[in-house]
Order: C-alpha cells, then sequence, then structure tokens
C-alpha cells in the first residue's frame, strides 16, 4: 500500500493522521508529494535574542492559520515545522540541513538576525529550497545565491535613514559609533551610517566595538565619552543597547544615542527604563500607521496572542503570505517554480507595505522612525525609500 492510500484510509482518524505526520516519515517525507505543504522555519525562539524569534514566529503562525482557514494553498494544508536556534551561532545551518533533509521542506522562512541567516542561506541555495528572510537587512543576506530572498529594506537605506536623521533631527555633526563586532547587521549598519554621514558633512567623534552578550562597556563608553560627541550611534540588539544606555548614562555621557531595528524589544524598556527613554531607532512597521490590510493583521494577531505586533511579528506574517502567494501563482510547490513566482513578485498588498521583489531578491519599503517615550515605542515619522 503506497502512502497516499494508506493516509486515505486512516483519514477518520485525525489524531492518527496528526502524530504520523509530525513523527516525520523519513528523508523526503515532506516534498510536493506529501499530503501537506511542508514549510520550514528556523528562529531564535530561546536565548540571547528570543523577543525576535518569538514575535517572528507568531507572525509567521497566525499567517499559516489564517491560510489553512481558508481552504490551504493548492488544496493542501500548509504544516509549519519550526526549529529554534537558540540565538546561537552555528544553529542554523544545523537546523536548516535537518529542515530540508530530515522534513522535507519545500521551503524556508527565516531569520530576522542577519548573521544567522548568513549562516543558512548557503544550505537553501545548496538543496535548491527557496528560503525568505523576513527581517535580515544585511545586503550579503541575498547575494548568497538565486533561492535566496527577504521581503525587507536593506541596510544601505536604513543607514542612510539614520545618517539623515542624525543630521536633520538631532542636528547632531560629530557622532560616535559603537559596534558589535559578532553582528554582521551590527559592522554593515555602522558601515553604511558612516557613508551618508560623511556624504552629509559629519565627522566621527571616535569608533569602538563591543561583543554581543558583553555585560561592561564602561571601558568603551568612557572612552566615547572623553572623545566629546554630540551623539552616539547604537546598532546594536536591544539587551546589548539597553545595557550600553544604563551605562552610559551612569558615566555621564548625556547625549542623545540612536540605532537600527535591532533596539526593537520590549525588552529594551523593559532592562533600560529611564536610560533608553528618548532615543530613538528606524524599523519596518509601527501597529499605528498601517494601512487597512495591516489593521486587519492588527486585530487578528491581538485576537490571537493577547498583544500587539512588533515590526518581526509583521515582516513574519508578510514572509508567509509572499510564499504562499508564490506557490498560488507558480501552480506548484516545487522549489524551483516557486523561486521563479517569488522572483517575480510585484505589489504584492503586505502588511509592512507594498513588497516587489527586486533584481537582488530584496524589497525596496519605507522605514519608519520610533522614540521611547514614557516607557513606550512611540512612531514618529516614515521615510520612503
Ligand atoms: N535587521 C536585523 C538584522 O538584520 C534584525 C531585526 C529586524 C531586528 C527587525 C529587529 C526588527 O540583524
Amino acid at each position: 500500500m503506497n502512502r497516499r492510500h494508506f493516509l486515505h484510509a486512516w483519514t477518520a482518524s485525525a489524531g492518527f493522521l496528526a502524530a504520523l505526520l509530525l513523527s516525520g516519515c523519513g528523508p523526503g517525507g515532506g516534498g510536493t508529494n506529501s499530503a501537506t505543504l511542508r514549510i520550514g522555519e528556523f528562529a531564535s525562539l530561546t536565548g540571547k535574542e528570543a523577543t525576535f524569534g518569538q514575535s517572528s514566529h507568531n507572525g509567521t503562525e497566525l499567517a499559516v492559520m489564517e491560510l489553512n482557514a481558508a481552504g490551504g494553498v493548492l488544496g493542501k494544508s500548509l504544516e509549519l515545522i519550526t526549529q529554534d536556534n537558540q540565538s546561537k551561532a552555528g544553529e542554523s545551518q544545523t537546523v536548516v540541513n535537518k529542515l530540508i533533509a530530515r522534513d522535507g521542506v519545500v521551503a524556508i522562512l527565516g531569520e530576522v538576525a542577519s548573521s544567522r541567516s548568513l549562516e543558512a542561506a548557503p544550505v537553501c541555495q545548496n538543496a535548491k529550497i527557496p528560503m525568505i528572510s523576513p527581517s535580515s537587512t544585511n545586503p550579503d543576506v541575498t547575494k548568497t545565491g538565486d533561492y535566496i530572498f527577504r521581503v525587507c529594506f536593506i541596510d544601505p537605506f536604513q543607514g542612510t535613514v539614520m545618517a539623515n536623521f542624525a543630521k536633520d533631527t538631532l542636528k547632531a555633526k560629530r557622532v560616535a559609533i559603537f559596534t558589535d563586532v559578532k553582528s554582521d547587521y551590527s559592522k554593515g549598519l555602522a558601515k553604511f551610517f558612516k557613508e551618508r554621514h560623511a556624504i552629509n558633512g559629519g565627522t566621527i567623534a571616535s569608533e569602538f566595538d563591543f561583543n554581543g552578550g558583553d555585560t561592561d562597556f564602561k571601558g568603551q563608553l568612557t572612552a566615547i565619552k572623553a572623545s566629546n560627541p554630540e551623539a552616539l550611534f547604537l546598532p546594536g540588539y536591544y539587551t546589548d543597547v539597553a545595557l550600553i544606555c544604563i551605562q552610559a548614562k551612569q558615566l555621564g555621557l548625556n547625549v542623545p544615542i540612536f540605532g537600527g531595528d535591532g533596539w526593537e524589544s520590549d525588552k529594551l524598556m523593559e532592562i533600560g527604563r529611564d536610560a533608553v527613554e528618548g532615543t530613538h531607532f528606524s524599523t519596518h512597521y509601527h501597529p499605528d500607521v498601517g494601512s487597512p490590510r495591516s489593521r486587519q493583521f492588527v486585530d487578528a494577531y491581538k485576537k490571537a496572542y493577547g498583544s500587539s505586533p512588533d515590526a518581526m511579528a509583521a515582516l513574519g506574517y508578510d514572509s508567509a503570505m509572499i510564499l504562499a502567494d508564490a506557490m498560488k501563482r507558480a501552480g506548484s510547490a516545487e522549489p524551483a517554480k516557486v523561486r521563479d513566482a517569488l522572483a517575480a513578485t510585484r505589489d504584492y498588498d503586505a502588511v509592512t507595505g507594498k513588497i516587489t521583489i527586486d533584481p537582488n531578491r530584496d524589497a525596496s519599503k519605507s522605514a519608519v522612525i520610533l522614540r521611547v517615550e514614557g516607557g513606550k515605542l512611540k512612531y514618529l515619522e516614515t521615510i520612503a525609500p
């Protein structure tokens, strides 16, 4: 009896069917012939950047639930198989290999952090399985190859946005930069910020490095203070950023501190409290300023998870919806056909704005600038590309 008939014989027992599907059917158990369309997701559900993975996963899961409630894709249900990389370097490659070789997924969604997307992208490219990063902004991610896509803007744009913000809003000419050398995102964003800042006629007061996960930044912050900057650009992730803001305050470094999307987490305010008040950062989305599509999403998200969605949640949702749209347009879940359909995505009405996949497999989208005020993230402005 082949597997298909076997499954038909047991459809009366939904529980058994679910157990069978979840147990994994060995290599190639998924693929385009299986009863469901298996989509792989890798995310930092635990560890240092846990809120990135959790938010992104919630958004992705909501999209899959909505798609399945509406009848699935190509007549099949989507089955989302999620792997946690624990925010650890080295893990993304391992788990993505498993998703492809063991689970036979037809596409991969992930990651938020650029370094982890850069780790997994060659695995997907070699296996010719389309990968869509919801929110990794380092330009190198999609340069890995023609199977690698993203649904967000890239850091040359984000760096430009924040350099212009330093000039026009902060009126800061002499800027210090503090970079996480363990993060491709941080290094890239620092570089692109610097390039535009120089074009804008600004100067660099000093440049220092830290390692993401450090807890004592006082040595570098003392030196940064001595360099007498008018503002501090901090392209980091939320936990490090919160600790740096606290220690900067303790050392009397009272200049505006600003950064990019990596700041976005409720933990920023939870850890940083007073020390992050009045800071600014750029990101992809704010639930207050969306289109009708965005308002629909915010309502559904609140119902499902009891909280407001952040940028990672919205982009996670968009990544799954763009994949489903590509499968429908391709009329197939075959990876090569889905790849071509993804590349042909034009003007898709996404929660985070219209998405057109450009020849580099990136999306050109607006950024928003947020300000921490009263322990909350307040929307300031939208900057178009
Ligand atoms: N853009 C960041 C990176 O590439 C990740 C991120 C996206 C963080 C969106 C927060 C919000 O590493």
